[in-house]
């Protein structure tokens, strides 16, 4: 593996062995403190950003790497109308490693396509998250000790939440993991992730409120209503503040359910649950490290492939998701045929007219 665009890059035992290196790096961070001398981050940033970037330029530091990057669109040469991939052609010269956040979807394997160096989609659009996939994986891993037998609340905006898509491919491998999709109708999963539930018989069932599933609940993942994916105002007003979870609430929780979030939270999460030993969120942006830790020595660590430009196909459709990569980048070549995954995004194809 050179790149990591979606948690399914990562075998289970690839990832077991990831969340054990990322626990040994915590136990034993003096260990690791020079394992990565003088190699290069790159972090390409298009969209705000917090905690993944922090914790990416966090991670390479503790490893003894240096960081560069950008944090916004505006400041880098998108700005002047540089496509990704010219972008990162350049980054390749400069750093050994990239991690990028782009609100289009599939511009991070736009990226890998063309890069010189390992690419890690930070978060693309409402698509995918894996690295967020990965600090989840390991607070649950760390608190509760399997990933088998656990029924899980996701709670929120699932249908632009791109952490919960993330998730939600990698527990289709474990066994006898219980999903409740908790969402206003309009927010519910997108069709490809729900056909992806359905292919691997991944038992789920939808409800309309907190308090219906969580006496079940084993883990509660709280998600924010992503209002910058909406399409307009009116649309994301009619929405805010629904699916709040408050101290109330949480009494008929299970004693030992965790409630997790991505982060960043708006008002989903009341603060008087912050207290809670169940409430284990601001802990697990500081394991999102650990695990990026983990996987920034990994990928400096495989042989140097030079992955250059994969040629994708023919051409006769486009793709229906008006916030794909395709939309902004129109050199890009799209292979299928109609009602197919467009490869970059997952949304159906249709008919070029
Ligand atoms: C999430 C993201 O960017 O998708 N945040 C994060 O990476 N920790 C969730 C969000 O923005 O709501």
């Amino acid at each position: 593996m050179r790149h990591l665009m979606s948690p399914l890059d990562f075998s289970v035992e690839e990832l077991d062995q990831l969340l054990d290196l990322a626990n040994d790096i915590e136990q034993n961070p003096e260990k690791y403190a020079h394992a990565c001398d003088g190699r290069i981050l790159a972090t390409l940033f298009y969209e705000p950003s917090t905690r993944t970037r922090l914790s990416f330029e966090s991670a390479m530091m503790h490893l003894g790497g240096k960081v560069l990057g950008f944090s916004s669109a505006n400041s880098s040469s998108a700005a002047k109308g540089e496509s990704v991939a010219d972008t990162i052609r350049t980054v390749s010269c400069f750093a050994d490693i990239a991690a990028i956040r782009h609100p289009k979807e599939g511009a991070p394997l736009v990226a890998s396509m063309v890069s010189s160096i390992p690419v890690v989609n930070a978060g693309d659009g409402g698509h995918q998250h894996p690295t967020q996939t990965l600090t989840d994986l390991y607070t649950i891993r760390t608190k509760k000790g399997r990933f088998h037998d656990l029924t899980i609340g996701l709670c929120g905006d699932l249908k632009y939440g791109r952490t919960v898509h993330s998730l939600l491919h990698f527990l289709e491998r474990y066994h006898n993991v219980q999903i409740y999709l908790i969402a206003p109708e309009v927010l519910g999963l997108p069709d490809y992730m729900i056909q992806f539930l359905k292919e691997h018989n991944m038992p789920y069932c939808e409800v309309k409120s907190i308090d219906e599933a969580l006496p079940e609940l084993d883990v509660l993942y709280m998600t924010r209503i992503q209002r910058e994916r909406f399409v307009t105002a009116e649309e994301y007003q009619n929405l805010e503040g629904n699916y709040q979870l408050t101290a109330e609430k949480l009494k008929r929780a299970k004693k030992d359910m965790l409630v997790l979030h991505p982060l960043p939270r708006v008002d989903e999460i009341a603060q008087d649950v912050d207290d809670d030993p169940r409430a284990v969120y601001f802990r697990q942006a500081r394991f999102g490290m650990f695990g990026r830790m983990a996987l920034l020595l990994t990928l400096s660590k495989l042989p140097f492939l030079r992955a250059g430009h994969q040629d994708i196909g023919a051409h006769g459709v486009k793709c229906s998701n008006h916030k794909c990569i395709t939309k902004t980048e129109p050199y890009l070549p799209l292979e299928g045929n109609v009602g197919e995954r467009c490869p970059y995004c997952d949304a159906p194809l249709e008919m070029l007219l």
